[in-house]
């Protein structure tokens, strides 16, 4: 097995500190987003600028519990605009991050914005930049959203892990070649430098009897994962926050903005080690880390079934009213490039419907206007020789056809030359984006908006 390009074994994992607003707070808690420095690839190595959240990449782990209000004040000391999108969250317009569309972008060197809005479903959702995105994100711009059931099922530990990926030199400085053509028209900015919650993790410690709940989130600009637990049998359980029957995982394929929550049952003996391998690029497969079993008797030698989860509120598409359309993405290299697309700053090379968008033409007439409360099937036609996951805001949909048939979720990722459907109620009253989440696809061109009204 070729193993990634590694610069050094991190051995002391740093550990993410849960930042939990309590609901008494008198003050608005602060999300303060800066440049900063942070160990990537080992201390032989120097550390990385990044930009961060609160300091650190990824930013602090929201938690909360569902049906709670997540107020945050974010300030903005970077150099650059930005904004705050809560990927997945079903919340209302204002609040949605999106630049020109639903707020004024934050300024920099000062910028403040407050965020405030309830968290109807529970589940594993992340939070980002909306502006400058490719840039933005990958220079470190995420971090984890989590919303706890009411009650959460039992399980030993209950994990995040925030997969990305860098484009590093051998100093272990980001190359700022973001939005070049050839990432842009191709498979998008795919790093070379793959992190676990932040570092390069040699292992992840595990005891033997012990039943992980893990929630993987994919916030990569581009890159997709196939993760393979050697030697485990993780059983899915939700997939982009929402809740599925409990089925064995098998290879756990996450696009760009997608996650599955997972129950990793740690059946394997005391003082054993085992790989998590990614091979969704096969000739590029590496090993992730591995999952090192402690020299600990076993916790238990019997695990009870996964556990279900109680379903969200989100509403589900009623499929013999539903009203249809089809929305065909094209474009890229190898495909039907929009002209005009050489030269010039902003080169569009995406298409939505035919018509490509950039990111400052946000207000442009939307690509579709749906009733409220009316149930609509999207066909999704990708009609290009990439990989495009595409993200519905403000909605949880149902995926009708494509490899997530059978999920709920936000985002659906279409393999080349393949179409998908998504079925769901359009309750939620405002202009939504529709977008590739391969962030270089996304700002050049293959964005629409669609109105609820
Ligand atoms: Cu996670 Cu419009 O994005
Ligand atoms: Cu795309």
């Amino acid at each position: 097995m070729p193993s990634r390009r590694r610069f050094l074994a991190a051995s002391a994992a740093a550990t993410i500190a849960p930042w939990m607003p309590g609901r008494a707070l008198a003050r608005t808690p602060v999300l303060r987003i800066a440049a900063a420095r942070q160990q990537l690839v080992g201390a032989a190595h120097p550390a990385t600028d990044v930009w961060a959240y609160e300091g650190r990449v990824p930013g602090p782990e929201l938690r909360f519990k569902q049906g709670e209000r997540l107020r945050v004040e974010v300030q903005n000391a970077l150099e650059a605009e930005t904004t705050v999108h809560w990927h997945g969250i079903r919340l209302p317009n204002a609040m949605d991050g999106v630049p020109h569309l639903t707020q004024e972008p934050i300024a920099a060197r000062g910028g403040r914005f407050t965020y405030e809005f309830d968290l109807p479903d529970a589940g594993t959702y992340w939070y980002h930049p909306h502006l400058g995105s490719p840039e933005q994100v990958g220079r470190g711009l995420y971090g984890a959203l989590i919303v706890e059931e009411r009650e959460p099922p039992q399980v030993d530990r209950d994990v995040v892990w925030v997969l990305s990926d860098w484009r590093l030199d051998r100093e272990a400085r980001i190359v700022p070649d973001f939005m070049n053509f050839m990432d842009a028209s191709h498979a998008g900015r795919i790093g070379n430098t793959v992190t676990v919650n932040g570092a390069i993790r040699e292992k992840f410690a595990v005891r033997a009897g012990e039943r992980i709940r893990l929630r993987l989130i994919n916030a990569s600009n581009a890159r997709i994962y196939r993760l393979r637990f050697e030697n485990h049998e993780p059983q899915l359980i939700a997939f982009d926050g929402q809740p599925v029957a409990p089925a064995a995982a098998g290879r756990v394929v996450l696009g760009p903005a997608q996650r599955a929550d997972i129950i990793l049952d740690c059946r394997n003996t005391a003082g054993t080690r085992h790989r998590v391998i990614d091979d969704f690029y096969e000739q590029r497969a590496y090993r992730l880390l591995d999952l090192a079993y402690a020299n600990e008797g076993p916790l238990r030698t019997a695990f009870p079934p996964a556990p279900r989860l109680p379903s969200n509120p989100a509403p589900v598409a009623n499929l013999a009213a539903a009203e249809r359309h089809q929305i065909v993405f094209g474009g890229g290299m190898m495909g039907n490039m929009p002209g005009g697309m050489t030269g010039g700053e902003r080169r569009m090379i995406w298409t939505v419907n035919g018509k490509a968008t950039a990111e400052h033409d946000h207000g442009h007439a939307p690509l579709l206007t749906f009733s409220r409360g009316r149930s609509y099937v999207l066909e999704l036609v990708n009609d290009t020789a990439w990989h495009h996951p595409i993200h519905l805001h403000g909605h949880v949909f149902q995926a009708l056809g494509g490899r997530q048939a059978g999920t709920s979720g936000d985002t659906v990722l279409i393999d080349p030359r393949t179409r998908a459907e998504i079925a769901f109620v359009a309750d939620n009253p405002g202009d939504w984006m529709l977008h590739c989440h391969v962030l270089e696809h996304q700002a050049s061109g293959m964005m629409a908006t669609v109105r609820v009204a």
